[in-house]
This record gives structure tokens, C-alpha cells and sequence, in this order.
């Protein structure tokens, strides 16, 4: 069927749900143990996953794939409700901070080596620091890294350490995140040794208190378009792919980066969504039509899929064709409704479309300022026929 065509039909599957708007963000995992052991600007609600489990009535031992997983919030939520998950991401510190949070621990083995750790005395070591990282945190917190990290290089709950290590490291940085770019604000913060201690207590308790969690979790680093995966193996998909727009989210990372490369992880070139503008719209759909084949290739008939997207606003000069081979070549101030594309991409590939859910709407900005257009952020849902 023909875009306009399919979008026509479309409108009386479209519901409003303005109550449902924090879902889409990372916001209400700000205090939850273990979903904040890494604050991932880009990540969605542990709720948002608790309410599709129960829509799609996924049971304990069902599977459960997130391609995008980010820092793990599908994952996490899935693994408590005892439902294996397998998940993939590009980007090494977001595979880095889920396979941590969703692991298993033996506390009172962490308590030991903790214990360990903080007895250790303090030595100064000498380590070259990347400009980035001495532009965004002070020289004493660098020691207090160099040291730490060296000390936590033999121990057996090392990738544990490592995050809670990474996480007061960005909570001492001077670094501020303000959309795509990062800036650097100097403001008073406390000692990293204290900070890390802390953090790393209070992980340890996180997982003291929690239940215990029989599900299997898979973390793997790969990319969305080429799943390592069977075919029918898979009996939900919830995710939240890239939105469409040029920020390179792979540079917001440096502190993220440097933590990376000590252990000597390879980063990956295939981050959706971020192009050359005028090219951009075209890969990022042809690349998203490609991920969405390989969600149905080893969703078993009958699966659901829920996909949270925003849509996106293209300045005058940027081009864009949209499927139906039109061209949009010349002067355009236009949305994106990257929802209806890819529902309408969706059910080309055979998915039939249950419901688009709006669940925020926000203004298109241009020069960040000038009100151009309203711009959706939706949940779609998809089942596979
Ligand atoms: C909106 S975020 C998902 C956040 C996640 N729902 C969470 O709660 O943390 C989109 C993710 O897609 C990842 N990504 C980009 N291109 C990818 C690709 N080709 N394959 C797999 N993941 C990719 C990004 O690294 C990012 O973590």
C-alpha cells in the first residue's frame, strides 16, 4: 500500500497518552537501584517495559529482545520479571554498562574485594591523561582514577568496580551535556575516592536487596541490521532505536570512551541516524528498514513489537525521499513522521500495526530557539501475522 494511503488509515489506530510522557525518558530510573548504576541520557522508563510485559502478556521463560538495548533498561526490567532478554547495541560503554547491571553477584564476595580496594594505600601513578579528560575533572580525581583503576585490574568482580568507578568519575566531571554538544562548567565537587566508595556500597546493597532473578540475559556488541540471532526464536521485541537527527552521540562520551579503551574494547562505526544531512533522512530509514526485517525475521509468529521514536524536523535545504519515491529536493521546513514511516516500513515487511500511542509532543526548534512545528514522540505496536 501507498504511504498516503496507509498514513489515511492509520489515524483511527493513533491514541493519545500525554500521562504516559516521562515513560519515554530515563527520568524515572534516577532513583531506581541498579537501572541508575548508569544514567544513559538516551534510555526509557523501567515502567514503560513493566506495562508492555503485561500488554503483551509475556510469562516467565519467554524471550525477549531489545536490538537497541542502550544502557539495559529492557533487559533489566525483564530479567526481574523472570524473562530471558537478549540485547545489542553499537556502542561499547552502553554494551559495557547493561551486561553489568544485568549480571548476577555474590555480595559478600563484593564486600571482600571491596574491602581490599579501599584498604589499599593511595599511590600516586604516572598516567597520560587525554586533554578531554583534564579539561572535565580535576587533577586529584585523575590520580584517585589512575590509582583505582590499576587497583581493580585484578580483581574478580572487576567490570563491577569498573562501572561504579565510572560513575563517580562523571559525577566529580566538570562536564555538562547540553544536547549534542558537551560543555565544561567548574563548580565545586567532592573527592573521588569518597564518592567511589560510596557508589560502590551502594551497589552492593542494590543488590542485597534484590530478589533473586532466575532469567537468562544476553549482552552482546553488534549492530541491529545483522542479528546474531534464529530465526522465530523470539517472542517480543521492546526497544527504542536512534531518533533521526545529527547528533553525534558517540562524541557526548569521552569520560565513557577513555574507561572503554582500558579495557580495550573497539568502538564501532555503524551508529544509526548520524549522517551527512542531506543524506541523512534517506540512510537512516534505509538502515531502520533493515533493522526492522531482521525484528521480523526472528520474532515467532503471533510476536509483538513496541518501538519508542520521536520524530524529526528537517531545515529548508535538507532533502529527503520518502517512501513512495517521492523526491523533496528543494526549499522544505518539514516534519519527519518517522512514527508513520515506520509503521508504514513495518507493515510492508509484514508486521501488522496494533497502535501508534502519542506519548509526547514538543516544538521543532530551529537556531534552538524559533518555534517551527510540533514534533511526536510515540510508542508504536506491531505484531508479526
Ligand atoms: C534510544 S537509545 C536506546 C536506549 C535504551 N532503551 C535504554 O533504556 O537505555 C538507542 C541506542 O541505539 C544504539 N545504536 C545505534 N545504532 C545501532 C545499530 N546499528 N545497532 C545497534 N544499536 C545501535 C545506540 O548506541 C543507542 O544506545
Amino acid at each position: 500500500m501507498q504511504y498516503e494511503e496507509f498514513r489515511k488509515q492509520l489515524t483511527h489506530k493513533v491514541e493519545e497518552r500525554p500521562e504516559w510522557k516521562e515513560l519515554a525518558t530515563f527520568v524515572p530510573n534516577k532513583p531506581l537501584p541498579v537501572y541508575n548504576w548508569f544514567y544513559y541520557k538516551e534510555g526509557f522508563a523501567k515502567q514503560l517495559v513493566e506495562k508492555l510485559i503485561e500488554m503483551f502478556g509475556l510469562k516467565e521463560g519467554d524471550m525477549v529482545l531489545d536490538p537497541f538495548c542502550g544502557s539495559g533498561t529492557t533487559l533489566v526490567a525483564c530479567k526481574q520479571a523472570g524473562i530471558n532478554s537478549a540485547g545489542t547495541d553499537v556502542l561499547p560503554t552502553a554494551v559495557f554498562a547493561a551486561s553489568v547491571k544485568a549480571a548476577n553477584y555474590n555480595p559478600e564476595k563484593l564486600r571482600e574485594e571491596a574491602k581490599v580496594l579501599f584498604r589499599r594505600k593511595f599511590r600516586k601513578l604516572e598516567w597520560e591523561f587525554p586533554k578531554i579528560m583534564r579539561a572535565m575533572i580535576n587533577k586529584y580525581a585523575l590520580d584517585d582514577i589512575a590509582f583505582f583503576s590499576s587497583s581493580i585490574d585484578g580483581l574478580e568482580n572487576k567490570d563491577f568496580f569498573t562501572l561504579a568507578l565510572l560513575n563517580a568519575s562523571i559525577k566529580v566531571s566538570y562536564a555538562w551535556k547540553d544536547g549534542g554538544v558537551i560543555k565544561i562548567r567548574k563548580h565545586p565537587v567532592p573527592p573521588l575516592r569518597k564518592l567511589f566508595q560510596r557508589v560502590v556500597y551502594r551497589m552492593i546493597k542494590d543488590i542485597e536487596d534484590s530478589e533473586p532473578a532466575h532469567a537468562a540475559v544476553v549482552v552482546m556488541q553488534g549492530d541491529a541490521r545483522k542479528l546474531n540471532l534464529d530465526d522465530g526464536s523470539v517472542d517480543a521485541v521492546i526497544t527504542s532505536p536512534p531518533y533521526l537527527n545529527n547528533i553525534d552521540y558517540t562524541k557526548l562520551y569521552a569520560i565513557e570512551d577513555f574507561f572503554m579503551k582500558m579495557r580495550h574494547v573497539p568502538n564501532m562505526r555503524s551508529f544509526l541516524g548520524i549522517r551527512d544531512m542531506t543524506e541523512q533522512a534517506e540512510a537512516y530509514f534505509e538502515d531502520m528498514n533493515a533493522a526492522l526485517a531482521e525484528m521480523h525475521r526472528v520474532c515467532k509468529p503471533g510476536a509483538h513489537v513496541a518501538i519508542v521514536i520521536g520524530n524529526a524536523y528537517l531545515r529548508r535545504s535538507e532533502a529527503l525521499r520518502e517512501p513512495g519515491e517521492q523526491t523533496f529536493s528543494k526549499a522544505i521546513n518539514r516534519e519527519i513522521e518517522t512514527d508513520f514511516i515506520l509503521a508504514h516500513m513495518a507493515s510492508e515487511i509484514g508486521f501488522g500495526v496494533e497502535k501508534i500511542y502519542v506519548l509526547n509532543k514538543r516544538f521543532a526548534l530551529e537556531n534552538r530557539t524559533e518555534k517551527k512545528g510540533i514534533l511526536r514522540e510515540s510508542l508504536i505496536i506491531l505484531k508479526k501475522k
